[in-house]
């Protein structure tokens, strides 16, 4: 294909050019790389590339997805790239990439995608530099939408379990080809819908990744879905309904919620170290006189109240558990702003009720019902049984920011919970392969007013210390043994790194929680502990 000088493909080309001259002087990594070209067959798979990038390059996509807006990436270490289709069935596949860089450490990783896509395959830096082989694949479909989802389930088995199972063990083989001998230990990293990908993993196929780190997942999905849809009819879709919160309303309640809880953790920082501990009365906003733009009407604190109110079944059980407090900043532009989620529909609509005129405003207890009931493939992700993945010898690092505006915080504790009943374990006991630590300020995977940066992607990376670097704390607890305690956040002012540091802290395992000490002022992690009161 012709293409013009200033094109993606045009680029993407003369990083391969750049690639050959520099083969031509014998470079093994470069040659290993072109090989590989030649050599490289995986059953049921089509191979579309394999190419030398070497670092400081810019990637360019130009067959992406429009609606991942993700027409690029920089790389910042020299890798041999390989891209392929694999068939997961006569009627599906997932397109896969592998990252194989030329300071390889051994390790193997796996990361996993967002929402209902399957746009990003790879979030590479910090992973290239550190020397990971690494895979990732679009998820058995293109795109931010659903669509795919509508009359073919193979898609949607690929979106519960199979894509990252596949891609893992695709991605295996291509590393242990490619630097002809095998990998040491195998990671996977994701976050939201990764997250919930790392647990399925545990779950399904404990033997595939020695260290998980999984964040804010999904878990519970088909309830989940449900819970966010029941939170746009509680707040409503009718933004001039005298019941309606506007934004600026919201604000007012994020107040009132502070003045009652931000202070339970020893501090008045604007962040709530255990939402667990609060329990917020929104009467006290309610208007003594008249309407007014600094007060709630009795329907306006009905709803508000509701928000952060559990969701039940009428016989008792629970569906979702509630939003948990302080996130509603966030949250009035997204659940509470009178339009419905697009997760709702996307999900719901072509995956459960084969119906794309469904519409959000619509659900009832039957579709959430029905839509649980379905689970389709296991979506769920909800055994509470580790046993297996505990016994091959695996580690899981769970986190989730507990101003999780998507996805209440809640529900990761309550899986914690669940696995520890299940398997009849105390804390201390589930501590040597599963460790959960709440994000203090965080909101859904990243950013927020709290210390968020933890290394959980190239946003969150802040050096690679395994004190502050999930991944980094995973290989230690992998391969040395070292389980993390803590794990310290940093916050820079407005979130530009030349701004300087606001804010640290030492981010605590479940059940423990943070508690404001002295001696150092709040923003500075030192002045804190860990305790269980
Ligand atoms: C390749 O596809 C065939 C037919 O679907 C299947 O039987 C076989 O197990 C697949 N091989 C691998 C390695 O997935
Ligand atoms: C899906 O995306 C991949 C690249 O990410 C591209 O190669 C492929 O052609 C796309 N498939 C469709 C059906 O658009
Ligand atoms: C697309 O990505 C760019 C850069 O990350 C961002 O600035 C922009 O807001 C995004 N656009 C949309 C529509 O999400
Ligand atoms: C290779 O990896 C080591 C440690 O794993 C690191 O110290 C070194 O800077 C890396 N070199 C390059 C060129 O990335
Ligand atoms: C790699 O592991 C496989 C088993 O998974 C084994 O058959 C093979 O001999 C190993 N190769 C090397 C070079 O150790
Ligand atoms: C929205 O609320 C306003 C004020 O109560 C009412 O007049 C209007 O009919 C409502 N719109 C819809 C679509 O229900
Ligand atoms: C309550 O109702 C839901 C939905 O019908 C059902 O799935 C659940 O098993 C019921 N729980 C009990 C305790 O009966
Ligand atoms: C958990 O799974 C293991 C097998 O992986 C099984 O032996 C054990 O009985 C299960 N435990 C429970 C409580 O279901
Ligand atoms: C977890 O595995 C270790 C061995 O790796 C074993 O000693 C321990 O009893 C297991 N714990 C559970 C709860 O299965």
């Amino acid at each position: 294909m012709l293409f013009s000088a200033t094109s993606p493909r045009a680029i993407a080309g003369l990083a391969v050019l750049a690639g050959l001259f520099q083969f031509t002087r014998a470079d093994m990594f470069e040659k290993s790389c072109h090989d590989l070209k030649r050599n490289l067959a995986i059953e049921n798979a089509t191979i579309n590339l394999v190419q030398y990038v070497p670092s400081a390059s810019t990637l360019m996509f130009p067959e992406n997805d429009i609606t991942c807006n993700r027409s690029s990436q920089a790389i910042s270490a020299d890798i041999c790239r390989v891209a392929l289709y694999a068939k997961t069935s006569p009627f599906s596949g997932v397109h896969l990439e592998a990252w194989l860089p030329r300071n390889w450490t051994g390790r193997f990783l796996s990361t996993g995608n967002g929402g209902l896509s399957g746009c990003k395959f790879i979030d590479c830096d910090p992973q290239g530099t550190l020397g990971f082989a690494t895979v990732g694949t679009n998820n058995g479909h293109n795109g931010t939408s659903g669509l795919a989802f509508l009359n073919n389930p193979n898609v949607i088995e690929d979106y519960s379990y199979r894509s990252v199972h596949v891609g893992a063990a695709i991605g295996k083989t291509i590393t242990n080809q490619f630097y002809k001998r095998n990998f040491t230990k195998s990671y996977y990293i994701g976050c939201s819908t990764g997250g919930r990908q790392g647990f399925q993993s545990a779950q399904m196929f404990p033997r595939d990744f020695d260290g998980i780190v999984a964040g804010s997942p999904t878990l519970a999905f088909t309830q989940l879905t449900a819970w966010a849809g029941w939170l746009g009819l509680v707040t409503g879709y009718n933004t001039t309904d005298p019941g309606f919160i506007s934004p600026n309303l919201w604000k007012t309640i994020h107040q009132e919620i502070l003045k009652q809880c931000d202070g339970l953790d020893g501090a008045i920082d604007g962040i709530i170290e255990n939402p667990d501990l609060c329990h917020p009365n929104l009467d006290s906003l309610r208007c003594r006189y008249q309407s007014t733009y600094s007060c709630l009407n009795n329907e306006q604190a009905r709803r508000a109240n509701m928000v952060f109110k559990p969701f039940y079944y009428p016989n008792g059980s629970l569906i979702f558990p509630r939003m948990q407090p302080g996130s509603e900043l966030e949250s009035s532009s997204t659940f509470y702003s009178g339009v419905p989620s697009p997760y709702v529909k996307g999900w719901l609509s072509p995956a459960i009720l084969y119906n794309l005129n469904w519409k959000p405003e619509t659900i009832s207890l039957a579709d959430i019902t029905f839509a649980q009931e379905l689970n389709p493939f296991g979506v769920n992700t909800r055994n509470g049984n580790l046993s297996a993945f505990n016994t091959s010898g695996g580690k899981l690092l769970h986190y989730h920011g507990l101003q999780d505006y998507l996805i209440s915080s809640e529900n990761s504790a309550r899986y914690y919970n669940f696995v520890r009943e299940t398997m009849s374990l105390k804390s201390s006991d589930i501590d040597h392969f599963y460790r959960y630590f709440r994000i203090s300020g965080m909101g859904h995977c990243r950013q927020g007013p709290g210390a968020w940066m933890i290394g959980q992607s190239t946003i969150g990376n802040n050096g690679l210390d395994p004190g502050s670097n999930v991944l980094i704390a995973m290989v230690e607890w992998v391969e040395k043994g070292l389980a993390p305690t803590t794990i310290k956040g940093v916050k820079f002012r407005g979130d530009k790194v030349k701004d300087g540091l606001s804010l640290t802290r030492k981010h605590c395992r479940y059940p423990y929680q943070n508690k404001y000490v002295g001696l150092q002022p709040p923003s500075n992690g030192d002045g804190w502990a860990c305790t269980l009161e």
